[in-house]
């Protein structure tokens, strides 16, 4: 479906990363890949995202189109710069000022979350809000995620009521991770210049202070959570992270649409990051790149004989860090290997490390964030493991599947909707119940056992790296959702 060309954007997504520009984790690789995939059905698509300020000096410098953008109350004479360039037949327009988002990092030190992040998120939303209609064309739909741009649909449902221009332009509020959700004090709240109506339980209130992701739930035309799975689980206590009450109360504007994997970026056949690129047909490659891996973080030549066991992602509580280094010891009792790469949890990394000389020629812990990095453990690996105490979604383990390295990973969200968990004929993964030590490590056993057997693990490899979560399938949920709502026809 090609929606009608005229000068109005079909959707404008609003984020706080997008690959390549700037990215922490799977947000940035969906914002990536998701409107160049529906820019390339046809859709006039574009994204705003900040201006960080390693940016200007990087190989896309964005150029300058405005310096004056103006935000308005409460910062009278505040202006916003915007900056543009074209990414995949995506228009990008950068929304910058130094003071607010040229620092080392996104949202925090490793100290904590930056004190003015309610301010610099407000900020950016009300500058994108201002862009929008300085631009001159209103947008069919506007597509927020997660708190940061949360407070987009908070606006324009204030400004279709006020402004004409706006009249017609549907909100999404898409949720990456509910457990992020941009809660300050309720000072902040009225500092913030948004209408007093919003303030109320209904609204941007959440036991006394002021929540901007249910600020964004409460608003929204229409609400997506990032699997089917997710969506059905932070209806409940366990999941919903005090927000199952109000998410339950809009369930009917609630729709579980699975991420994709972007192929562009995430194929071995293709992966320039890679000593040796493969494909279903030609397997060396991965042994190849299994040796390289091994020798540059100088483990022993002996695992080229027995499974490398592989973790990438933010060393926090999520994504069950804690559960590997449980069962580690036991884990090295079976003569394999583990790569970690990660960064997150101080006393996590420095664990690690010390572990590393403890288990020399076993582990390696790489504590950081590459980029390259990432795709060589996914294809130097044999096993992935993904033990999340919950995933919205879950990227990696996509990833893990076209790269020939079958995930072990907890039955959860996004996880439960992308493995097919062994013993079954379609298994392409293992999956174990609860986020706990002793069914990790028998599915860990589990997976080792059937690596053994090197006919059986053939077969689960070869069905992985078939499996198609490709975007196109999940832009068409995209579409059809703002079809739905009637933005698009
Ligand atoms: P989340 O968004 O919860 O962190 P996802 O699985 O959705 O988890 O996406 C994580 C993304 O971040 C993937 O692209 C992964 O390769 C990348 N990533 C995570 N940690 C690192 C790291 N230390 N270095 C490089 N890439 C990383
Ligand atoms: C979040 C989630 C992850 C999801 C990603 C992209 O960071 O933790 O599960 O894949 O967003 O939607």
């Amino acid at each position: 479906m090609a929606a009608t060309r005229d000068d109005r954007p079909d959707v404008v997504f609003i984020t706080s990363e997008m690959f390549p520009f700037s990215k922490t984790g799977g947000l940035a690789d969906v914002l990536g890949a998701l409107p160049t995939t529906l820019a390339a059905r046809g859709l006039r698509v574009a994204v705003m995202t900040p201006m960080y300020g390693r940016m200007k000096a990087d190989e896309f410098a964005p150029r300058l189109v405005s310096s004056d953008c103006h935000v308005g109350y409460p910062w009278p004479p505040i202006t916003a710069e915007v900056y543009y360039t074209e990414y995949r037949g995506v228009d990008v327009y950068f929304i910058g000022r130094d003071e607010y988002f040229d620092r080392r990092s996104y949202y925090n030190t490793y100290k904590g979350d930056y004190f003015d992040n309610c301010e610099r998120f407000n900020f950016f939303c009300r500058a994108c809000v201002s862009w929008l209609k300085q631009m001159g064309h209103s947008p069919r739909v506007v597509n927020a995620n997660d708190w940061q741009s949360a407070l987009v649909c908070v606006y324009l449902n204030y400004l279709r009521r006020t402004d004409p221009f706006f009249a017609d332009t549907k909100t999404v509020m898409s949720i990456h991770n509910l457990a992020f959700q941009g809660r300050f004090s309720e000072r902040l709240f009225w500092e913030s210049g948004l209408p007093s109506e919003f303030w109320s339980v209904d609204g941007c209130e959440f036991y006394g202070d002021f929540n901007m992701l249910k600020a964004g739930i409460t608003s929204a035309d229409y609400i997506t959570t990032v699997s089917p799975s997710y969506a059905e689980e932070i209806l409940t206590p366990r999941f919903g992270c005090g927000l199952e009450g109000i998410l339950s109360k809009r369930a009917d504007s609630l729709r579980g649409i699975l991420n994709g994997s972007d192929y562009q970026i995430w194929d071995p056949r293709k992966d320039t990051y890679l000593p040796s690129c493969y494909s279903t047909e030609r397997m060396t490659g991965k042994m190849w790149c299994k040796k390289k891996l091994l020798r540059e973080y100088y483990l022993s030549d002996m695992l080229e004989d027995r499974p490398v066991l592989g973790f990438i992602g933010r060393l926090r509580q999520q994504k069950g860090i804690d559960l590997l280094l449980d069962i580690l010891p036991q884990l090295m009792n079976l003569n394999v290997g583990v790569v970690v790469l990660g960064e997150g949890n101080l006393e996590t990394e420095a664990r690690l490390l010390e572990l590393m000389e403890d288990y020399q020629g076993q582990l390696a812990a790489i504590i950081g964030y590459t980029e390259e990095l990432a795709h060589r453990i996914q294809a130097g690996c044999d096993i992935f493991l993904m033990p999340s105490r919950y995933e919205p979604c879950g990227l990696t383990q996509m990833y893990a599947l076209r790269y020939g390295t079958p995930p072990v990973a907890t039955a959860v969200g996004g996880l439960r909707d992308t493995i097919a968990p062994y013993p079954s004929d379609y298994a392409t993964g293992f999956t174990f119940a609860e986020p706990e030590p002793n069914l990790f490590l028998q599915a860990v056993r589990e997976a080792v056992e059937v690596w053994e057997n090197r006919e059986a693990w053939a077969e689960i490899v070869h069905r992985a790296m078939t499996q198609d979560f490709s975007w196109d399938r999940s832009a068409e949920g995209y579409l059809e959702l703002y079809r739905d709502m009637g933005a698009l026809s």
